[in-house]
């Protein structure tokens, strides 16, 4: 596999992406290729996950977004959404040590009000156990969908509005940002996708407008550090422009 953005770290050192958020594809196609079901390549998926964490603590990345189950999953096959489910759940039951081991953050973005009340309760549990975490903000997307983060946020906008809390004259993008999910988190500056697809599936929008963007066809159980070093490396040549031009 070549890696035409593969450079030596010292030449790069200085552009290292803050916030990375990834849209981990490719499980099913993974496991279909070894003859199993995708309930089996999206556990590999989780420890592609366990992996990529600890990738972004050596790479003191200060935000991971991971994108685990788009408000659209839930039109798969029930045996694959209930696999899914019960993956979240056994790993909510069982990473919360790591978490505070490695000084981890935890908090979950969606409309988790569609999750049963015991994974309910899982997730707010352990964000409430690694809050005061000073470490890596993982950030898990889970249930949801860029376009639902962006109507959430004018429904709380158009209250505020309605009750005084807030000048229809104040609605400036700084503002509007505050009522979506990823409030207080460091911009977007790299978003990642394996599995091939060059789209966004609903994934964050108003979020990723200045994003840089980078595709692999590896698929993400398959995800590694040769491919996350090459994702970094690929940012750092990047020229962020920002809508200006860059004099020489
Ligand atoms: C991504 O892998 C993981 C989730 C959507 C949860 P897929 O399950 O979409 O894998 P492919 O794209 O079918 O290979
Ligand atoms: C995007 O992958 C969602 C996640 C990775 C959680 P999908 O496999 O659902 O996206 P599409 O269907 O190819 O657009
Ligand atoms: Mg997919």
């Amino acid at each position: 596999m070549s890696h035409k953005y593969i450079q030596t770290n010292e030449k790069f050192s200085k552009k290292i992406p803050r916030h990375i958020a990834i849209i981990m594809d490719g499980n099913g196609r993974w496991a279909k290729k070894r003859g199993e079901t995708r309930a089996f390549g999206h556990k590999a998926g989780f420890k592609a996950v366990k992996k990529t964490v600890k990738l972004a603590i050596q790479n003191k990345i200060e935000v991971l977004t991971l994108y685990t189950f788009s408000s659209e999953n839930w039109k798969r096959p029930k045996l694959e959404v209930v696999s899914l489910l019960k993956l979240f759940l056994f790993a909510l039951k069982n990473e919360v040590k790591n978490l505070n081991k490695y000084n981890i953050c935890l908090k979950v973005i969606g409309n988790l009000t569609a999750f049963n009340k015991e994974l309910q309760s899982y997730i707010y549990n352990a964000e409430k156990i690694t809050l005061n975490n000073s470490g890596l903000i993982l950030n898990i997307a889970a249930n949801y969908g860029g376009k639902w983060d962006i109507l959430e946020g004018v429904k709380k906008v158009v209250n505020a509005v309605q009750n005084g809390y807030l000048d229809i004259n104040q609605i400036k993008e700084t503002i509007f940002s505050q009522y979506l999910c990823t409030n207080g988190l460091l911009p977007v500056d790299l978003v990642i996708r394996t599995g091939g697809e060059k789209r966004i599936s609903n994934f964050l929008l108003w979020q990723i407008a200045y994003s840089e963007l980078y595709f692999t066809d590896v698929l993400w159980p398959d995800f590694n550090e040769f491919i996350f070093q090459d994702a970094i490396n690929y940012f750092s040549t990047r020229e962020r422009r920002f809508g200006k031009i860059i004099k020489d």
